[in-house]
């Protein structure tokens, strides 16, 4: 459950938020920094550098469709679980993705967020927002058994 201060911490945030600058930043460090990840994206076409990456149209596309995904939870606080239930169940059942990986990218979304808001970013806010994520983290694996 969230308190008060909670719910406006991350609804703050979220508003400063830029989805499609900070959802394909995101996705592509998670690219960058755990190259395995890629497998996933094998119809993407050149993942082959960092430039690639970075510059690869489909993984920008890709990164917004992430990021407003997470609009969901946000203003679906209460009812996380529920509201990723049946992305979930794609991710495992049709896409494979090990759930491993919601953790590395919430962990890339949030050092892409530290990255633009600096100071702005204090630890009490980044615990809200991990807070945040470990309930998108953990909805998203929900339908994996
Ligand atoms: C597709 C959300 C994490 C791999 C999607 C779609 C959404 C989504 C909304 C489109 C579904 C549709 O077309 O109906 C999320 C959210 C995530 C997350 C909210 C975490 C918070 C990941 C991670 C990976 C991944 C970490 C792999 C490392 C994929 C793949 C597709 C997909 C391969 C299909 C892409 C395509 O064919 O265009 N995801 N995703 N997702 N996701 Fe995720």
């Amino acid at each position: 459950s969230w308190s008060q201060s909670e719910r406006s911490a991350i609804a703050d945030l979220w508003d400063k938020i830029n989805v499609d600058e900070i959802g394909p930043q995101s996705l592509a460090r998670v690219l960058i920094v755990y190259p395995w990840t890629q497998r996933y994206f094998g119809k993407f076409g050149n993942l082959n550098s960092v430039a690639a990456i970075l510059g690869n149209p489909k993984v920008t596309a890709h990164g917004k469709v992430v990021l407003n995904a997470l609009d969901n939870a946000v203003k679906n606080l209460d009812n996380i679980k529920e509201t990723y239930s049946k992305l979930s169940q794609l991710h495992c059942e049709i896409l494979s993705v090990d759930p491993d990986n919601f953790r590395l990218f919430a962990d890339c979304l949030t050092i892409v967020i530290a990255n633009k808001f600096g100071a702005a970013f204090t630890p009490e806010i980044q615990a809200t927002w991990q807070k945040f994520l470990a309930v998108v983290v953990a909805a998203m694996s929900s339908r994996y058994f």
